[in-house]
């Protein structure tokens, strides 16, 4: 039996990543530093990954369906509401434009909205029941990371109406430059470790 029931506890095996990934590019910055914590992971660990660019969400109207039931009013991110509900590693990985998040995961960010009205409206506490730990990656064009901390700051809030908590950032600075990625590909490495050690 695995030791973990015990303690009520999910087993190394029943854990589940969630990457919600922001780039339009496949082999980018972003997905480089996302690629190097994938492999630092126990082989046996699932990992979804939710392309925003790819599925192109439809962003959060304010229509407040949510203040008056469990639900969304728009059926696009079904799948994903189920697997962010039941995942256990959230991994935020996106580039900086302008200073924000790029506008599909912005949707997907501002989607989330469903449970901070069931926090604050319909006061279900959690509105998640199951906790996660969160970890962000982003890539910044600039010879600093204020952008990717600009990032981390509008994500803070989402995660305490996501029953989540940011365990670490890694911000990758200087793309412009093609400054070197090796600190941040260490840094996604060892995050993978330690979440799992
Ligand atoms: C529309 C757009 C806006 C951008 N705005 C910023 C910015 O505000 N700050 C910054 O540091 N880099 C900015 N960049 C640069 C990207 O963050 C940088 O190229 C990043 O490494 C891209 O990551 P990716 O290749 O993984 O998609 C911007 C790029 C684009 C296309």
């Amino acid at each position: 039996m695995c030791a973990a029931i015990a303690k009520k506890e999910p087993c190394l095996t029943d854990m589940r990543v969630l990457v919600i990934f922001g780039s339009p590019k496949k082999n980018g910055e972003t997905a480089q530093i996302l690629d190097a914590f994938i492999r630092g992971l126990p082989d046996n660990i699932p990992v979804d990954i939710f392309d925003c660019f790819e599925r192109s969400p439809l962003p959060c109207n304010d229509c407040r369906s949510c203040y008056h039931s469990d639900l969304c009013a728009f059926s696009d991110l079904d799948d994903f509401y189920k697997k962010l509900e039941t995942a256990d590693i959230l991994v935020f990985a996106s580039p900086v434009y302008n200073l924000s998040f790029p506008a599909p995961m912005k949707a997907v960010l501002d989607r989330m909205q469903r449970y901070w009205a069931a926090r604050f409206i319909r006061q279900v506490r959690p509105p998640i029941k199951r906790p996660k730990r969160a970890l962000l990656i982003t890539a910044n064009g600039s010879q600093s990371q204020e952008g990717g901390e600009m990032l981390e700051r509008q994500l803070k809030p989402i995660l305490t109406v996501l029953n989540a908590k940011l365990i670490k950032s890694i911000h990758y600075y200087g793309a412009d430059k093609k400054s070197p990625l090796e600190t941040a590909i260490k840094g996604a490495q060892n995050t993978a470790h330690l979440l799992f050690k």
